[in-house]
């Protein structure tokens, strides 16, 4: 922020004004200021997590963090979404422009399904979250923006979600944040089609810690550790793994091919993303 004294006027500089204010732009940060807030709100229930070691759940934050959300990551599915990640997987496009059955798993507030919905006007789309409020406020923004014929939201798991043979199933920045991911991974072999796709989009994060020491890797650390981790190691069976928002791409691909997929790559990249593929 300038000052002027001359004409007492503060001025954003541009590349301040892009982060700040400009909601179509994939640099779009200002929520990230609602999210954090939300989620330290839950601070004195977060400190009795770590003295406990029970985690705590998604649905256990303070309302703004599931808008919040939904605001944060928006911007990036609109510029990169249709333009970029479909396109990076394997024959997905096409299927999607003739018409596919698709399921957004974890899907919130429903912001990818909709932009999907959206730019695949064949295609039917399914979104799935086990956080009720999160699927009431997916309907409702379907239907104002007219794309609900062409979309169902539905309180599932992602280890009993309705449907079979789907074309592709979605993981938006969700995988990471499950109790069973293994279990996640072998409910969706049995629910794709055998030439169908998984798309999982997680956060960028290196191999190694020194690799996240910058200022995305520190945002996605801390939002792993009061709010990502916490609902793994609450919603955790026996088999529960915590992944954590900076899980690695190694873990990440031992996770999906343990659940029962052969094949598993990263098919493209943003400075806060990574896209990845799976195939049965
Ligand atoms: C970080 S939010 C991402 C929401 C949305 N995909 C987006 O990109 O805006 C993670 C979501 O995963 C959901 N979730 C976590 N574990 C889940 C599970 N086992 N089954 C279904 N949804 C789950 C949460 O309720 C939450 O809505």
């Amino acid at each position: 922020m300038a000052y002027d004294p001359q004409t007492e006027r503060y001025t954003l500089p541009p590349e301040h004004a892009m982060a700040l204010t400009d909601e179509t732009s994939p640099a779009y940060v200002a929520p990230g200021f609602q999210l954090m807030l939300a989620i330290v709100r839950a601070e004195p229930r977060i400190e009795e997590a770590f003295r406990t070691g029970g985690g705590m759940e998604w649905g256990e934050h303070h309302s703004d963090l599931f808008p919040a959300t939904e605001r944060f990551f928006r911007t990036g599915y609109l510029a990169y979404l249709v333009s970029s990640w479909i396109p990076a997987l394997d024959g997905v496009e096409a299927k999607l422009k003739s018409g596919a059955t698709v399921a957004d798993v974890g899907c919130g507030h429903g912001a990818s399904t909709r932009i999907m919905a959206q730019a695949y006007p064949n295609s039917r789309f399914h979104g799935f979250d086990n956080h009720a409020p999160s699927i009431e406020a997916a309907r409702a923004e379907a239907e104002a923006e007219g794309v609900g014929d062409r979309i169902t939201f539905e309180v599932a798991t992602a280890q009993d979600f309705p449907g079979s043979g789907y074309d592709l199933i979605a993981y938006f920045d969700c995988l990471h944040d499950m109790g069973d991911p293994v279990g996640a991974m072998r409910y969706a072999r049995r629910a794709v089609a055998d030439d169908g796709a998984l798309l999982i989009v997680e956060p960028m994060a290196g191999e190694h810690v020194e690799e996240n020491i910058n200022p995305v890797g520190r945002v996605f650390s801390g939002a792993s550790v009061l709010c990502c981790t916490p609902n793994a190691i609450a919603t955790g069976g026996p088999e529960g793994v915590a992944l954590g928002t900076v899980a690695t791409e190694q873990q990440l691909r031992e996770v999906v091919l343990e659940g029962g997929f052969t094949r598993f790559r990263r098919a493209t990249e943003t400075p806060f993303n990574r896209i990845f593929e799976a195939r049965p």
